[in-house]
């Protein structure tokens, strides 16, 4: 039996908390206003035929099919664009209305090809279903869809297919494209009989559309559809998840034939995301059964030697047995481990556990070390909390929108389309950022100002844009002197008013006109309600937690702090990367940000898990890798990462690899690190699991087992074997007691529970007894640290330096239809949209250096050099040139260099001096690398001859 389709009410649900209470068919029901007609009669459990009308985008009133009567009224209006009123009578079955919808089915079944068995939608098809409710029977004019039939499907997209001859015109994948997703890709060509969609171009492939699937969503027949569901038939069962890609954190509904994933399809009922979805979420989850999944376990006694497959068993002894090894001839603090922010909370948090409790040492640390850990010390410090200020919801009601260091629309698309939206109802958008991203200018979209920051001023810019705030008598001062510490402002105020910081003394570092950071500054002040969202490009900096600060005293000054629509709001790059901070991956923190050598903290997790626990801070990854440099760091438990092509300067992290003696990677693949690694545990796909996910708005949501995991094991059960070998025992059947423990332990997740998120959908921390359905907004009343603390924040410039042999900045983000290192999206069929990294360069760098478009260039910094081909755009300034990192083989983070922000550590990954020039070979490196992957190819063939 095909699935029940998720309800749809007809138009999009309203939220005013004015009511209107009207009769349908005898009942009385109370809406809020301005819900039309038709959601009020599926509030009352009726159903309306309806055909153009989706709860996804407003009403259009085109099909004719959903007409009531209204008592006092002539004709027989449409109830999707009616709006229901005090006291209105509607009846919505009378047999003038069944005469007229079998009259309007039967025109739109005459031009349908009534091929309704061999269609890949049978069963999953609105307009079948409607031809049903309104008894149609016969049609007169059976032309079979002949007018269409000829017309040849349009299948370039490598995700769905659209077969015009099935099209009924009813305009829901235009609008979907334009309302949901604010890409305005599809269009209704001509009229009549021969009005069609149209992209405007030759295919799907070549036009606008991101891939979205919010047409494919919209759409009632089978014109746009999904191609697994064309090749495997409709889904049997649907289980409501987590996306494993970006910090947005979209819940999906993972629609199933047996153990077969049909489709992916965005939850309505999902806060996050209310229905809408990105390419990689919605399509690029092939990589969950890829044949380069490895599902057996694997050991080496040296990295030279091929991997032998062995039982879980041989695995967890030989690993532990190693561990247990190294520690006894190098100390209790030689080994140490990473968590992963692509696994789960419970995943996350056992490892630590098995870290602080197991191997007797606090060296644990996690990838957002190399992303967000600037935005954890700049928010405590400032506001007392480690975490972004609002929910997503409170764009809506945003007037003034500061985007800087990061690209919504490629890196956290589901945000960037919500973002969009409220952007062409008429907030105002101030873009800082070195490269000209989409949202600077897109359709219907455009930015008051453009900051073209050069890489590595954040701090200069944001202190101009203060400069002029506090100069030009722009402080809230009532805010300021509620909520804030005064003496701390009044010292950053006197720090901020000096000239240095004056947009115009500033305006030779950044490369910003003075007068767009003055008019900045009063629209940000001035606008209503500001809001920032900010990225890498303001974390991965040696001055990142600066730069959050300067955010931070920005906000409080125009008191853009504590209700929605305004904050801070950091854009998190992986899935669980605020779950992995939150749940104590950090080697100074307990879970809930508590220090090491806090006793009282100490103490209670002591008791719990019965082991004395250190009360020193452990080493950070970079520490982990330069001990190893020096021979006192020998093994390594990694969970899902590869840091060896995702953390700067690649050669120190590999030659610290190489100098272990026992490196465990636990991972879906044999990723670059594991080329390093004696001990390979396969992990589990989140399609594979329980557990939860935290996304960038504090928001935890479950992640629901979907298949049965191919290795056997999930990652959770993977750690608790690995320390049962080490002869720590952990015990737990599932991972909701792990999230039970994690409650009792962490004062912000006191009322988590996998019961309480089944209720409510998700919750976002801090959820306790006094805020036992989560936090939307923080720091309503008062900020978590009492009062709000103002920073002062020089402008220190970055040790990396321009000069003669190195004139250009290397910065580096994102792009859609790609992920982070590549792992999962160049396993997908989105390389179509982007097989290889390109280096953007200005035209006229481009000229000076004799670089065509398409050119291979060699890019070279003080670190190392690669190669990659040259894309010449003036999409970044002069002096700036820019690449992605998703392919392995362009290797970048060769390049970048060994700087790190002062307080955290996090790499400075978006400022590298380098100079570009044209060659016609590959690094050393890059060859170096491809005769590893040639072997690497030859060690996976030979393994999978012998298990022929
Ligand atoms: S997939 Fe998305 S972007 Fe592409 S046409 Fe459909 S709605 Fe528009
Ligand atoms: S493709 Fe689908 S949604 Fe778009 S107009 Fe045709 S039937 Fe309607
Ligand atoms: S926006 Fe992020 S969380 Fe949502 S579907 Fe795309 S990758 Fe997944
Ligand atoms: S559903 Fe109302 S006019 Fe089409």
């Amino acid at each position: 039996m095909p699935l029940d389709r998720e309800p749809d009410f007809g138009t999009p649900a309203r939220t005013s908390v004015t009511t209107v209470t009207l009769t349908i068919d005898g009942a009385s029901v109370t809406v809020p206003a301005g819900t039309s007609v038709m959601a009020a009669a599926m509030h009352a459990g009726t159903q309306i035929p309806k055909l153009c009308a989706t709860d996804m985008v407003e009403a259009f009133g085109s099909c004719r099919l959903c007409l009531v009567e209204i008592e006092g009224r002539r004709g027989t209006p449409a109830s999707c664009t009616t709006p229901a009123e005090n006291g209105m009578v509607v009846r919505t079955q009378t047999p003038r209305l069944s005469t007229l919808r079998r009259g309007v089915m039967e025109l739109y079944i005459s031009d349908h090809p009534l091929d309704c068995l061999t269609c890949s939608a049978n069963g999953d098809c609105e307009l079948q279903d409607m031809a049903g409710v309104v008894g149609l029977r016969d049609v007169r004019y059976g032309q079979d869809g002949e007018k269409h039939r000829t017309v040849a499907k349009d299948e370039s997209n490598p995700y769905f297919t659209f077969d015009s001859s099935k099209c009924i015109v009813c305009s829901r994948c235009v609008r979907a494209c334009e309302e949901v997703q604010g890409t305005f890709a599809l269009t209704i060509d001509a009229r009549g009989l021969a009005s069609k969609v149209s992209t405007g171009t030759a295919d799907f492939l070549t036009s606008e559309c991101v891939s979205c699937g919010a047409c494919v969503q919209a759409c009632p027949t089978a014109t746009l559809n999904e191609k697994t569901v064309i090749e495997m038939g409709t889904p049997t069962k649907a289980t409501v998840t987590t996306c494993a890609y970006c910090g947005v954190g979209c819940s999906f509904r993972a629609e199933t034939q047996g153990d077969q994933v049909i489709r992916m399809v965005p939850d309505k009922a999902g806060k996050a995301n209310e229905g809408h979805s990105c390419v990689k979420g919605r399509f690029a989850w092939g990589y969950a059964t890829h044949k380069d999944r490895i599902t057996k376990p694997m050991i080496r006694a040296k990295i030279t030697d091929p991997w032998r497959e062995v039982s879980w068993e041989e695995a967890f002894a030989y690993a532990a047995s190693e561990f247990k090894r190294i520690q006894a001839q190098y100390g209790r603090d030689s080994i140490g481990g990473i968590t992963s922010s692509r696994c789960t909370n419970e995943e996350t948090f056992l490892v630590q556990k098995l870290i602080r409790a197991g191997f007797g040492n606090n060296n644990v640390d996690t990838c957002a070390r190399v992303c967000h850990s600037p935005t954890g010390y700049g928010l405590k410090t400032t506001f007392g909390t480690s975490a972004g200020t609002q929910d997503f919801r409170s764009v809506e009601k945003a007037d003034v929108v500061l985007v800087i260091g990061a690209n919504p629309t490629d890196g956290h698309p589901v945000f960037g389309s919500r973002l969009k939206k409220r952007l062409r109802q008429g907030a105002k958008l101030i873009v800082a950022d070195p490269r000209r991203i989409d949202l600077v200018r897109t359709p219907h979209v455009e930015a008051s100002y453009h900051l073209p920051v050069m890489p590595g001023t954040n701090v200069a810019l944001l202190n101009a844009l203060a400069h002029v705030i506090v100069t030009e008598g722009l402080v809230k001062e009532d805010y300021v002197r509620e909520r804030c510490d005064w003496q701390d402002f009044e010292v950053w105020a006197r720090f901020i008013a000096q000239d240095i910081n004056s947009p115009e003394a500033t305006e030779a570092k950044t490369g910003v006109p003075a007068a767009d950071v003055r008019a900045a500054a009063r629209l940000y002040a001035t606008g209503g309600n500001g809001a920032i969202f900010y990225g890498l490009g303001v974390t991965e900096h040696s001055q990142g937690s600066t730069t959050v600060m300067a955010m931070a005293n920005l906000a409080m000054a125009t008191g853009n702090i504590g209700r929605d629509g305004v904050g801070v709001n950091p854009l998190r790059g992986q899935n669980n990367v605020q779950g992995s901070c939150d749940m104590g991956s950090f080697p100074h923190e307990f879970s809930g940000y508590r220090h090491v050598s806090d006793d009282a903290t100490r103490e209670m997790f002591e008791n719990l898990w019965g082991v004395e626990l250190s009360a020193e801070p452990g080493l950070r990854i970079p520490n982990m890798l330069d001990e190893a440099v020096g021979g006192r760091f020998k093994g390594l438990y990694i969970q899902g990462e590869d840091i060896a092509q995702s953390d700067p300067n690649t050669k120190h992290v590999t030659s610290g690899l190489r100098n272990m003696e026992c490196v465990i990677i636990q991972d879906l693949f044999l990723n670059e690190t594991a080329k390093y690694a004696h001990v390979f545990f396969p992990g589990s796909s989140f399609l594979e699991k329980d557990g939860t996910f935290t996304n960038a708005e504090r928001r935890i949501s479950r992640v629901r087992k979907v298949t049965p995991s191919l290795s056997g094991l999930a990652d959770w059960e993977i750690t608790l074997r690995f320390a049962e070998a080490l002869g720590y025992e952990m015990t737990y059947d599932h991972p909701s007691q792990i999230m039970d423990e994690i409650a009792h332990l962490t004062p912000t997740f006191t009322g988590v529970s996998y019961a309480r998120l089944d209720e409510l959908g998700s919750i976002q921390w801090p959820c306790n007894q006094s805020a036992p359905e989560g936090t939307p907004i923080m720091h309503v009343d008062r900020f978590v640290r009492g009062k709000g603390k103002f920073m002062v924040t020089e402008y220190v410039p970055t040790d990396e330096k321009t000069g003669p042999r190195f004139p250009l900045l290397l910065t580096t983000g994102r792009i859609l239809s790609q992920y982070n290192v590549g792992v999962q999206t160049s396993r997908s069929h989105n390389n179509v949209w982007h097989s290889e990294d390109r280096l953007e360069i200005h035209p006229f760098d481009a000229e000076e250096r004799g670089i065509r478009d398409g050119d291979l260039v060699a890019l070279q910094s003080r670190s190392g050099d690669v190669s990659l081909r040259a894309l010449i755009t003036d999409r970044v300034q002069p002096g700036v040139v820019y690449t992605t990192f998703h392919h392995a083989k362009s290797g970048v983070n060769v390049i970048t260099t060994d700087y790190s922000d002062w307080a955290t550590n996090c790499p400075e990954y978006k400022v590298t001096a380098v100079q570009v020039q044209r060659t016609n070979r590959y690094s050393d490196w890059q060859n170096e690398d491809r005769e590893n992957a040639d072997l690497l190819r030859m060690i996976e063939g030979s393994m999978s001859h012998a298990a022929e």
